[in-house]
């Protein structure tokens, strides 16, 4: 029997038209415009309180574009499906959230409705930010509608059929949105319980290390084992035993407020700005986090054959002796075992990072390529970006050099044909 083509044609828009006609039935109403509040009907205290609630939700990263307004939106996020633009959350009435009630913007939040009804994008982590609390949800409001105004609207999305259709979300939705405030954990104390919440809620730690299945969605089984955010990886937060020195809660504190670990290494690529928000949240809700990160370790296998791996090393390859010339001439004066980087301070050293140690080399790239301005040109935290001083099998070089200099695991594969797809994607970007 041979199938006939035009029946499956036929069968696949029957299914497309129920699926649309299922989404249009789980619509959402509208909200009515409200008159916008003045700002005296917010006290100090509340506001206050939203600061934090904000810097802790990471708003100002993505609701800010390149060198725009904070809060006026415009930010691309890329995605496998096209790209999103973050929207304008100041308290302007025509393009912004000015006439948004505390009724609309606490169902944004908790369900990614907007307040004329339509279903928000995924972008926007509201299957974590459900779980703030109320009394959370009210003070970002009122911070948010105490900020100056901006009069800008968000480019247009550009995504692939069928998804720039907003009711099919609500599929989306009833896989991966279960909405309501966290419930505490009665058998824990309450700083873990605070911990959770920040790090599942309102920091959505997950969102970017925890792997997407094909829809985008958090692999839920594995939380935490890690992603690719950005072009970057999002090491696992749940195997922090297994870096060459097992991070300590102190450490853990100390990266995620500084945006660098004097044991480990610096915050770079995406990271940054969320260390950059933690360093102005008090250091309890940053304790917190870290307690609770600390609490979630997987048990883990003894780090993978360290002798396998040390012998792999051997005789350096020609790749890493070429690397060792253009790491003397480039990156000495800052890594080299004579720096006063190593010096002066809590420097970390190369042997210590993640990125050196990992299993891919694609941070490494990343950081060759990107380098990482956090602190400003002139302070010792800045590393210059190299993507236009050295080419692909350069950087690939400078890689295994550091590699196997520093890291006590064997080389890696494919160097060069990572550095080519990283720098690929950060073109694209
Ligand atoms: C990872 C990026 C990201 C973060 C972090 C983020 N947002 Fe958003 N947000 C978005 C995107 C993208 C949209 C637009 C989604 C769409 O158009 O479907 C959005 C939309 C919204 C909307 C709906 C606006 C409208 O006009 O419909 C509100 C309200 C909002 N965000 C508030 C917040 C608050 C409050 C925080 C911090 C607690 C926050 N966002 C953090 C990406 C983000
Ligand atoms: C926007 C994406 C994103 C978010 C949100 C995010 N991270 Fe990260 N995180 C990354 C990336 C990417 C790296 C790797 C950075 C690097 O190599 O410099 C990283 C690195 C880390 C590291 C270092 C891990 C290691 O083994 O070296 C820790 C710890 C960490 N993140 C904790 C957190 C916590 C806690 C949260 C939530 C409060 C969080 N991250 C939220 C993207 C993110
Ligand atoms: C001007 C100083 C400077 C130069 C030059 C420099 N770096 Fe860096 N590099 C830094 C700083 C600062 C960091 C962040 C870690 C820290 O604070 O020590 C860093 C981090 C790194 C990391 C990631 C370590 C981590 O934090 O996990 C790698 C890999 C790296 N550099 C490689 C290189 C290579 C390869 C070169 C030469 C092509 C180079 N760097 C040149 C300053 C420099």
């Amino acid at each position: 029997m041979t199938r006939k083509p035009e029946l499956l044609v036929v069968g696949g828009v029957v299914i497309l038209a129920a699926l649309i006609v299922a989404a249009l039935l789980m619509r959402k109403p509208a909200i009515a415009p409200i008159q916008p509040p003045p700002a005296s009907s917010f006290d100090a205290q509340t506001k206050l309180a939203g600061a934090r609630v904000v810097a802790l939700g990471d708003c100002i990263v993505c609701h800010t574009a390149k060198g725009g307004k904070p809060f006026a939106g415009g930010l691309p996020l890329a995605t496998p499906f096209g790209t999103i633009y973050a929207t304008n959350i100041t308290p302007d009435v025509e393009t912004g959230i000015g006439n948004w009630s505390l009724e609309a913007f606490t169902r944004a939040v908790r369900h990614g409705v907007s307040r004329d009804g339509h279903l928000l994008y995924p972008a926007f982590p509201y299957i974590h930010f459900t779980r703030m609390s109320d009394g959370d949800i009210s003070a970002a409001y009122a911070y948010l509608m105490t900020r100056e105004p901006v009069n800008a609207s968000a480019p247009a999305n550009e995504l692939i059929f069928p998804l720039n259709f907003r009711p099919l979300l609500a599929f989306w939705n009833v896989l991966f949105l279960r909405p309501g405030e966290q419930a505490a954990d009665a058998s824990k104390d309450a700083g873990w319980n605070r911990g959770k919440l920040l790090v599942d809620g309102l920091g959505h730690c997950a969102s970017c290390h925890s792997p997407l299945n094909a829809i985008g969605g958090e692999k839920s089984e594995h939380a935490f084992d890690g992603g690719i955010v950005d072009g970057w990886e999002a090491p696992p937060l749940n195997a922090l035993g297994s870096a060459p020195k097992p991070w300590t809660r102190e450490q853990l504190v100390m990266y995620l407020r500084s945006g660098r670990a004097s044991e480990h290494g610096a915050a770079a690529g995406p990271m940054l700005p969320v260390t950059r928000d933690l360093a102005t949240v008090p250091e309890e809700d940053v304790n917190a986090i870290a307690a609770y990160i600390l609490s979630i370790q997987k048990a883990q296998p003894a780090v993978a054959n360290a002798s396998a791996d040390a012998a792999a090393h051997g005789e350096p390859s020609p790749a890493a002796q070429r690397g060792a010339f253009l790491f003397a001439a480039s990156c000495a004066q800052c890594h080299g075992p004579a720096a006063p980087m190593q010096s002066i301070g809590e420097r970390p050293t190369l042997a210590f990072s993640t990125a050196v140690n990992a299993p891919t080399p694609r941070n490494t790239a990343q950081m060759i390529l990107s380098g990482n301005g956090w602190h400003g040109e002139d302070s010792m935290n800045y590393m210059p970006a190299f993507s236009e001083v050295y080419d692909d099998r350069q950087i690939a070089d400078l890689a295994s050099y550091i590699r196997a200099t520093y890291s006590q695991r064997g080389p890696w594969n494919d160097v060069e044909a990572t550095v080519a797809k990283v720098r690929k994607e950060n073109k694209a970007r």
